[in-house]
């Protein structure tokens, strides 16, 4: 198994869009989900991924989860769709592709969700709580779309200086971290 590259923002390929999974026991989505854990379960403060925001090709509709605290409850949602949103929240929220930025998002409070596990088995359930405004946030990767969509022009142009801002600082630490090795 290998982790593999969380593309960061304002990577263009996050605006991909996730392609339907025809056979859960292909021998390429298997490896993409095992790696997807991988990286899942080696990324710290990481609750779930989705395949649109690494670095794979032609990224396939999977995400993974893992929302309990010993990361030892995994949950792989292939082809998720959600039938049903009751409620309304707007939490704090972040992003292993937005860097350093932590900012409401809005969210159904409770949702039902059909989709395939990785064996190919049909699941049909309800979530609320974190889980649901995980998965709620991972189907936005698989359509493309990140939390910060959400946010009027104006908050969404101070965010981006901050992104920025946080970049920046992020690669003159790294630089000196060359320099020291
Ligand atoms: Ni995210």
């Amino acid at each position: 198994m290998t982790a593999i590259r969380i593309l960061q923002y304002p990577d263009p390929l996050l605006k991909r869009k996730g392609i339907p999974v025809k056979d859960v026991q292909d021998k390429r989505i298997q490896t993409i989900i095992a790696d997807m854990f991988e990286t899942l379960y080696a990324s710290e403060n990481c609750a779930a991924l989705a395949a649109c925001q690494l670095d794979i090709p032609d990224a396939p509709h999977i995400t993974v989860i893992d929302i309990s605290e010993n990361k030892n409850t995994p949950l792989c949602l292939i082809n998720a769709e959600i039938t049903e949103r009751i409620g309304e929240t707007n939490t704090s929220e972040g992003c292993m592709s937005v860097p350093f930025i932590y900012e409401k998002a809005k969210r159904a409070e409770e949702i039902q969700i059909k989709a395939l596990d990785q064996h190919g088995k049909s699941l049909d359930f309800h979530a609320n709580g974190f889980l649901a405004k995980c998965i709620q946030h991972e189907l936005d990767h698989l359509d493309g779309l990140l939390f910060i969509d959400q946010m009027s022009k104006l908050k969404r142009s101070r965010v981006e200086k901050r992104i920025q801002k946080g970049q920046h600082y992020q690669r003159i630490a790294e630089s000196r971290k060359n320099q020291d090795s």
